[in-house]
Order: structure tokens, then C-alpha cells, then sequence
């Protein structure tokens, strides 16, 4: 019996751990990796980098339509990375100048018209694990998967610091987590598509768990959903 291509959607607070899990998942499973915050990201730059006014609709859509977003791999970071008109910007979108900002963007209806409408696209073939806030509920309410992650705060702080401390050592711990909080309540509180439980989302507390306990778990899940859509 072959093993039908399915869509597995991960959502989740900041810095849970989702995009790990996401990737390790895609490489096992022969998928595609789509970071769907990166398109957030990737906006957000262009809008600073242009100073395009977060209050002005029509100068949102003018921009927007000057914007044209792909995912490219690199093998060396083993992941499909975001280019902003044609150009990367993995390594830009991960600023704290962006993370300052980005959910004051996503929270903007034409953005996240603009951003859902192409990861629709991208899932067109199946074969996906994409992470976000709004995969299960708004994206892909259909998916044959959903994960909703989640940690304590205190290990999400921990891990989003040791990552930002690599390229900013002036980083300080307090900065990191009150830019965590604040983003969780603006993707929680947001009107267009706030961050939530999808109501068929299976929960994994990745708290205690190792990379390789989370990957088995998912990976049991899938293996459970492949076989129930089997042809
Ligand atoms: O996953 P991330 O931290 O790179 O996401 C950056 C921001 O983008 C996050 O604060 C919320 C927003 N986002 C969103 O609103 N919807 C998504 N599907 C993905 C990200």
C-alpha cells in the first residue's frame, strides 16, 4: 500500500522549539520545510528597510506588491531559506530590530492575506511540514496533522537567549524575554487569525523531552496518520 503525502502543521508559542522539530521531521520524512515566520520576517525587513508606515493601508499593499518571496535550500544549513526579491535573507530576519517588530506586522490584515494565500500555495503538492501560529486553524484547516507545541517559559527563554547570544553577545536575558512575552500576546490577542489551539491539534510539551524523544512522538503520529489515509 503506498503512503499517501500528507500536510503536517505545527503551531506554537515563540521560541518552542518548533522549527527543530519541523525540519528534523521533513528531512526523515523526504518533505518540504517551510517556515512560515520567516515570510512574516522577510516582510517586516522590507517594510523597516523601506520605512513603510504599519498604519497606512495603502502604502501596505504598494509595498506588498513590490514584494516577491521564495525559499531556496542550502545545503549547508540543511534548510529552504527565505529570499526577498531574489536576495537571502535568512541571516537579516533573525535581528532583534525584526523580532522588535514583526508582530505588530503580522497582525496586519493585508500581510497576513499576502503571506497566507502563498503558503496555501506552497501545500498544493502535499509533501509539507510547515510551522506558524496559524497553520492548523487558518492555512491548512484540513491537514492530516497538527501539532500545537508548547514549553515553560522559563526553557523557552533559556533557548532563545543561547541562540541570539552567538551573533549578539550584548544580548541580556531580561531583553530576550520580554520581547517573548510581548509577541505571544500580540499573536494570542490579534484579530485576523490569533495563535491557538487548532480543536484536532495534538499537544507535545517539549519541556523534558530530547530531540530525539520529540521526533519519535511526532514521528508515531505520523506514522499513525499515513496508515489511517492509506490507498
Ligand atoms: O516563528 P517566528 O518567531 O519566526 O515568527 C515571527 C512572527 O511572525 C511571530 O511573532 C508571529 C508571526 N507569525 C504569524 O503571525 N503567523 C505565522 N503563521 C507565523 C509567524
Amino acid at each position: 500500500m503506498a503512503k499517501p503525502k500528507i500536510i503536517i502543521a505545527i503551531d506554537g508559542y515563540s521560541s518552542c522549539g518548533k522549527s527543530t522539530v519541523a525540519k528534523e521531521l521533513a528531512a526523515r520524512l523526504g518533505y518540504n520545510y517551510i517556515d512560515s515566520g520567516a515570510m512574516y520576517r522577510a516582510i517586516t525587513l522590507y517594510f523597516l528597510r523601506n520605512n513603510v508606515d504599519f498604519k497606512d493601508s495603502a502604502e501596505i499593499l504598494n509595498a506588498l506588491a513590490d514584494i516577491h518571496l521564495s525559499f531556496a535550500f542550502n545545503e549547508a544549513s540543511n534548510k529552504s531559506e527565505i529570499q526577498l526579491n531574489d536576495e537571502n535573507v535568512e541571516h537579516y530576519i533573525r535581528d532583534m530590530i525584526v523580532a522588535e517588530k514583526v508582530s505588530e506586522v503580522a497582525a496586519i490584515k493585508e500581510v497576513r492575506a499576502f503571506a497566507t494565500a502563498q503558503q496555501k500555495k506552497l501545500g498544493k503538492k502535499r509533501g509539507i511540514v510547515m510551522d506558524g501560529r496559524d497553520i492548523g486553524t487558518t492555512v491548512f484547516p484540513d491537514a492530516e496533522l497538527k501539532i500545537f507545541m508548547t514549553a515553560s517559559p522559563e526553557v523557552r527563554v533559556k533557548r532563545r537567549f543561547q541562540e541570539l547570544y552567538a551573533s549578539n553577545p550584548n544580548i541580556t536575558l531580561e531583553e530576550v524575554k520580554h520581547n517573548l512575552e510581548m509577541r505571544d500576546y500580540i499573536d494570542s490577542n490579534r484579530e485576523e487569525s490569533p495563535l491557538r489551539q487548532a480543536d484536532d491539534a495534538v499537544v507535545l510539551d517539549n519541556s523534558n523531552l530530547t530531540r530525539e524523544e520529540q521526533l519519535e512522538k511526532v514521528i508515531g503520529w505520523v506514522e499513525d496518520r499515513t496508515a489511517a489515509n492509506a490507498v
